[in-house]
């Protein structure tokens, strides 16, 4: 029997072999009073304290009773408690397992470090904000397998021994004992395995998919996360936003409680990143990006000069309020951070200018920024570069609202440029939105990708998959592979894509993410059972570990440089 399952008991009834963990002890005199928990209720026990003593019972013992169900004094009732009214008079009880003392308070209030906590995960998860958050999870798992068990698609599994899914990332590798001085990839994505279900006929594939990437871990990223993927035959970008839209709507009604409006709204690439400066904007917050460029067009303001000959922009937003010095300071600290000269402001009250540049303006300039109102002028001179900056800023100015607002993102690049290298904005496997164009002037062409945001978070993406050859071909020279790289990486999946292949589209929805998003957790590692910390570490295994001479010989593997092991 569950804590819970008590609720439909009558009062004064026997109950028997009731188990759960002692939460709390507390002497009260003659009785002893213990907080039973079990997954997802609690009970008071009241005890003789005569015929016990009070140190028999820990914190986190495993215990059974036998005793009698019996309604509370009105007086002591606990409203907090679905069961607070009752309580239950113990005549016998057992302890099955003892607990040691914890590392740390199953209070949800604790405050304890983070890699304690994951240290003990199997004890964290234990506390109810926690507990919580991983149930919330596995509902999310049942509402998308019921829409997309009612949708039609089949549940359908790939392999995570396989060959390198360039998403991006770097893949981690995993050393094969048969063959000698080969390695498999773990999957950064099913994607080339769900394109070849798409090649074999199965129309509509779904899977809940684990993927690995071995690149920095932030507060929304892991290098093990997990997916809904799915893909649909003789599918387009329409088709897989619908679908997408039904499995979100149906998961926030069956989790959530709560009704979403589809379809959902759309944004180009270019007017997302114009107006807020990014390719996922937190709608939630209505600001959006100014241009102030007109009022500095004969400005003596050295930068702001210099960006404007070097066909710059002045951009950035009108505060109603006035900030103070020290908000001023934090948010020229966030500026430089990320990699701008400082922060350019104006301070407009009682119909004066002031701030360390109101020295150097003209009276037009003066006369146009008064135009604006009370409040502060807040800005950002530069070219391109500064659009993340005037993101960073408008989510640190403003504040959100608590609504959801759901978007997509379309018409990206096709190419994008990190760190000087060209780069696929989203895989290599996504078409062209125009194949000629494409092939004329690759740089300058857009991609069949969308985005899905949800309150400034990257939810999801896909896309319009290449189905012919020599498109794909074509993509991957641009990319920069050799003949002989495309063949090695990808002949493979060239070669599959020459058997009639039917178009198709899919994306893929970070999970994670999802749920962290919806809960409004610290991090994406707070909805996952057993996450990773920061630098990619397991606390509670130790994993990764080094691994032994004998085993480094049978892979035929060996360490350049001497580890030195603790
Ligand atoms: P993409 O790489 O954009 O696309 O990933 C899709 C979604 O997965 C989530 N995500 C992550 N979540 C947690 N930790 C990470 N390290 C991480 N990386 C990505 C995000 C993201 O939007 N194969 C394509 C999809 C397709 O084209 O169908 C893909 O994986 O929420």
């Amino acid at each position: 029997m569950n804590i819970s399952e008590l609720k439909n008991k009558a009062t004064n009834s026997e109950v028997t072999n009731l188990m759960g963990w002692v939460s709390s002890v507390r002497d009260h005199g003659n009785l002893i009073f213990i907080e039973l928990r079990d997954t997802d209720s609690r009970i008071q026990l009241v005890l003789d304290a005569e015929k016990v003593e009070l140190d028999t019972f820990k914190s986190e013992y495993y215990i059974s009773i036998d005793g009698e169900f019996i309604k509370r004094d009105p007086a002591m009732i606990n409203k907090s408690q679905a069961l607070g009214e009752f309580e239950i008079n113990v005549k016998n009880f057992n302890i099955l397992s003892k607990s040691k003392t914890l590392p740390f308070q199953l209070d949800d209030s604790v405050d304890t470090e983070e890699n304690i906590r994951l240290q003990y995960r199997y004890l964290d998860l234990r506390r109810e904000d926690m507990k919580k958050n991983i149930i919330t999870r596995s509902e999310t798992f049942k509402s998308i397998r019921g829409t997309m068990n009612e949708l039609g698609f089949l549940e359908l599994d790939t392999p995570t021994l396989t060959k390198s899914t360039p998403e991006g990332a770097k893949d981690f590798l995993v050393p094969s004992r048969k063959q000698i001085g080969s390695f498999y990839a773990l999957p950064q994505s099913p994607q080339m395995y769900k394109q070849l279900f798409m090649v074999s006929g199965f129309d509509k594939y779904y899977q809940i998919a684990k993927c690995y990437r071995d690149e920095d871990s932030r507060k929304d990223r892991q290098p093990e996360f997990t997916q809904l993927d799915l893909e649909i035959s003789n599918g387009s970008p329409e088709i897989v936003k619908e679908v997408t839209e039904s499995i979100v709507k149906n998961l926030l009604s069956d989790v959530f409680e709560l009704e979403v409006e589809i379809p959902f709204i759309d944004m180009t690439y270019d007017e997302a990143i114009k107006t807020y400066g990014t390719d996922k904007p937190d709608l939630r917050i209505k600001n959006k990006i100014q241009d102030f460029t007109n009022i500095f067009k004969k400005t003596q303001i050295k930068f702001i000069k210099s960006a404007l000959e070097n066909n710059g922009f002045v951009k950035g937003f009108v505060t109603e309020d006035i900030l103070s010095r020290s908000q001023i300071d934090e948010l020229d600290e966030i500026v430089k951070e990320n990699g701008s000269s400082g922060l350019g402001w104006f301070k407009i009250e009682k119909n004066e200018v002031s701030g360390p540049l109101s020295k150097i303006i003209n009276d037009d300039e003066k006369n146009e920024i008064l135009q604006l109102g009370e409040g502060m002028l807040i800005f950002q001179s530069g070219t391109k570069e500064i659009y993340p900056i005037l993101d960073i800023l408008r989510r640190s100015i403003f504040k959100p609202d608590d609504t959801l607002n759901f978007l997509w993102i379309y018409d990206f690049p096709y190419f994008e440029t990190e760190d000087g290298e060209i780069q696929p904005s989203h895989h290599p496997f996504t078409s062209p939105k125009d194949v000629t164009s494409f092939v004329e002037d690759p740089t300058s062409s857009k991609a069949l990708h969308y985005d899905l945001v949800l309150n400034g978070s990257e939810l999801g993406s896909g896309s319009q998959r290449i189905n012919d050859p020599s498109i794909q071909t074509k993509v991957l020279e641009m990319w920069g592979l050799s003949d002989n790289d495309i063949k090695n990486r990808f002949g493979w999946f060239i070669e599959a894509l020459s058997y009639g292949t039917p178009q198709h589209a899919g994306i893929a929805l970070g999970i994670d993410r999802f749920v962290a998003v919806m809960l409004n957790t610290e991090s994406i590692r707070d909805v996952i059972p057993f996450p990773k910390t920061q630098s990619g570490l397991d606390p509670l295994t130790g994993a990764p570990s080094v691994i032994f001479e004998n085993e480094l010989t049978e892979y035929n593997l060996k360490y350049i440089e001497e580890i030195n092991e603790e």
